[in-house]
């Protein structure tokens, strides 16, 4: 049957990155492969009622947590009206989106990822219910998301999902949407990551001028390279359980990031004083303990603990002892790997 009105409803996590997207090219085409894993805790729920017709209106209204915003509603239309080469049906539909988030805008979370997947979901459910779906759902989705911001095409699927073309040449790899990881350790299976709230002040450079200014930066074809070898290494260690070399790598990227932020030009600095204390004080606890606690940073001063979870108890002590002071008015959200995105309706 062919519905013309109706209303679907998504929800779909943040993700956090272990090999880092960062430096762009052409429509949305990352300059890198980069890996993730899916959170469960952030998520951004979206339901859009829709309508269908020769001439469509376009977003009528969009409520972010029960209040019209017009400034979310002007940036999903522009994203409608840039795609409607890949999502023909943009020019159909009058929509009315409801959004909110589980977790705190002041969290200094990166919630485009969750908003624009959750956004998707609903687009391609959409074309489902029109019978318009040619595609894998989930590879839809993630091409859609990817269009509307990078890192969102990884954020839809189960546990932990890659993006970017990659040089190991038994691994299926595109720069147009992002596929699940299939082959990972035991030990990989339960992972926490704990996000110390150093500020939830909004960043002061976008993560899209920051892309922008890889083009022309020095250290771009080495980065490529690096990206790429980290790639392989952590895809080996996250299968044989080598959590050793996984740690190394994750804290390379997440200081290689900060690294090429610092010099860019402009040059630029997210980290805060607060966020170098706590990252001394995760080498040492690691160092003393032997405890496989890493940390990554994403384009902000706020710091992921990634462990996993047979030690939850000690790192949660260990935070609440020591790194609680840190934090914005101890601030901490303990998330740990999700499945991805959910249908409400
Ligand atoms: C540092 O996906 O936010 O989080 O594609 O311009 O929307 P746009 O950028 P975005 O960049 C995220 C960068 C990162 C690293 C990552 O998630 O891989």
């Amino acid at each position: 049957m062919t519905l013309n009105s109706s209303s679907v409803s998504f929800s779909s996590p943040s993700n956090i990155a272990f090999v880092k997207y960062w430096g762009k090219f052409g429509r949305q085409y990352p300059m890198n492969p980069s890996i993730s894993m899916t959170l469960s805790n952030c998520n951004t729920e979206c339901t859009v009622n829709y309508e269908y017709s020769e001439n469509g209106k376009g977003i009528e209204s969009f409520l972010f947590e029960g209040n019209e915003n017009n400034s979310f509603r002007q940036r999903l239309q522009k994203f409608l009206d840039s795609i409607t080469d890949v999502y023909p049906i943009a020019k159909n539909l009058t929509l009315q989106i409801e959004s909110k988030n589980t977790f705190p805008h002041s969290a200094g979370i990166a919630s485009s990822a969750s908003a624009m997947s959750a956004f998707c979901c609903c687009l391609v459910q959409i074309e489902k219910e029109l019978d318009l779906l040619k595609e894998d759902f989930y590879q839809r989705v993630s091409l859609l998301s990817r269009l509307a911001s990078g890192s969102a095409c990884r954020s839809i699927y189960p546990n932990y999902a890659y993006w970017g073309e990659s040089k190991i040449s038994s691994f299926e790899s595109t720069n147009e949407y992002a596929l699940k990881l299939e082959k990972v350790h035991e030990s990989f299976k339960n992972v926490c990551d704990s996000v110390l709230i150093i500020s939830g002040e909004e960043k002061s450079v976008s993560s899209s001028q920051g892309h922008q200014l890889m083009n022309g930066h020095p250290f771009k074809e080495s980065r490529i390279e690096q990206a790429n070898e980290n790639f392989r290494t952590i895809v080996s260690a996250m299968e044989t359980g080598d959590w050793e070399s996984f740690g190394e790598i994750l804290e390379l990227e997440a200081l290689t990031l900060h690294a090429l932020m610092m010099s860019s030009t402009p040059s630029f600095v997210l980290l805060a004083p607060n966020s170098l204390a706590v990252i001394e004080k995760i080498r040492s606890f690691r160092e003393k303990t032997g405890h496989q606690v890493y940390f990554t940073i994403d384009a902000g001063p706020n710091i992921h603990l990634i462990y996993p979870q047979s030690i939850e108890e000690e790192v949660k002590n260990f935070i609440d002892l020591k790194l609680l002071e840190y934090c914005e008015n101890s601030n901490v959200i303990h998330d740990h790997i999700g499945q991805g995105f959910k249908k409400l309706s």
